[in-house]
């Protein structure tokens, strides 16, 4: 069995990508710095002996290592990385202070970076390896967010870096955009904010939002030979938004279309 890692794993996005992967065969490693929603997982997942939790903060070099190592030494080298584990503080430039712009560039760009590094050598030395970074929507364009949003752009880029510099090693990578997905990220603002669901999806040209499930397919299928010569691309998950603004559109053409 090949060993895949997914980060955020105890959050719905990770978790539904590592039901995914081991749907495809894969044993995996479900990491995340949350002990109690690693334990949750590997008792909700009927899989047991092929899914494990590891505790580890993306925020720090050591941990990411002694992560890794005991991966290594329980299942064996990474042949996929799931970069997921992520998340916001400061909405707007005028409310973020330098912790916050710190902190969101240090967890959702420098963060996949430190795993990423972590288990390139295996992978080049196998000749193959896929590594799948989940973006956002807000590393293509501005939807709030500012320091979360320039640390999911330079994950992009990290992307096309990957691709590009360790195509010729067999190690391809790509990243997914979602747009909105509500997950436990959305919590504190929809009890503050309960019509927050309806006005958010009114923006989007599907009037519909994506779920966890269908990022953990795009992944599923990233993973997979059927992949074998995509790399370096960024997929939006997003009911239509980065294509363009129908809402807009109407204003344009001011007639019913
Ligand atoms: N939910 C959305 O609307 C949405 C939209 C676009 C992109 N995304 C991206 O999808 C990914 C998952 O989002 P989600 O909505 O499931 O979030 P979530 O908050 O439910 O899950 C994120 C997980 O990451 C873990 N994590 C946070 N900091 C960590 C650290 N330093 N080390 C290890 N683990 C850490 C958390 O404990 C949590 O379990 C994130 O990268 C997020 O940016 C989410």
């Amino acid at each position: 069995m090949k060993t895949a890692i997914v980060t955020g794993a105890a959050g719905e996005i990770g978790a539904a990508n590592c039901r995914a992967l081991l749907d495809a065969g894969y044993q995996v490693a479900a990491v995340d710095k949350d002990p109690d929603g690693l334990d949750r997982l590997e008792k909700q997942t009927a899989a047991a002996g092929a899914i494990k939790g590891f505790v580890a903060d993306i925020m720090s070099m050591d941990s990411v290592q002694a992560m890794y190592d005991d991966v290594r030494a329980c299942f064996g080298p990474a042949a996929v990385l799931v970069n997921g584990a992520g998340a916001v503080t400061a909405p707007s430039l005028r409310q973020c202070n330098e912790a916050d712009w710190v902190s969101d560039v240090d967890l959702n760009l420098h963060g996949p970076w430190r795993c990423q590094s972590a288990v390139l050598d295996d992978m080049i030395a196998a000749g193959n390896g896929v590594v799948i970074n989940i973006a956002s929507i807000n590393g293509l364009g501005v939807y709030g967010y500012p320091a979360y949003s320039v640390a999911k752009a330079g994950l992009i880029h990290l992307t096309r870096f990957t691709a590009t510099e360790l195509g010729r090693f067999g190690i391809r990578c790509n990243a997914i955009a979602p747009g909105s997905v509500m997950t436990a990220a959305w919590d504190d603002r929809r009890r503050r904010d309960p019509d927050l669901l309806d006005r958010l999806t009114d923006w989007y040209p599907q009037r519909d939002l994506c779920t966890p499930n269908e990022i953990a397919a795009l992944v599923r299928f990233l993973a997979s030979d059927s992949a074998l010569h995509l790399t370096g691309q960024v997929i939006s998950v997003d009911a239509g938004l980065s294509g363009g603004s129908d809402r807009m559109v109407a204003d344009f053409v001011g007639e019913e279309f």
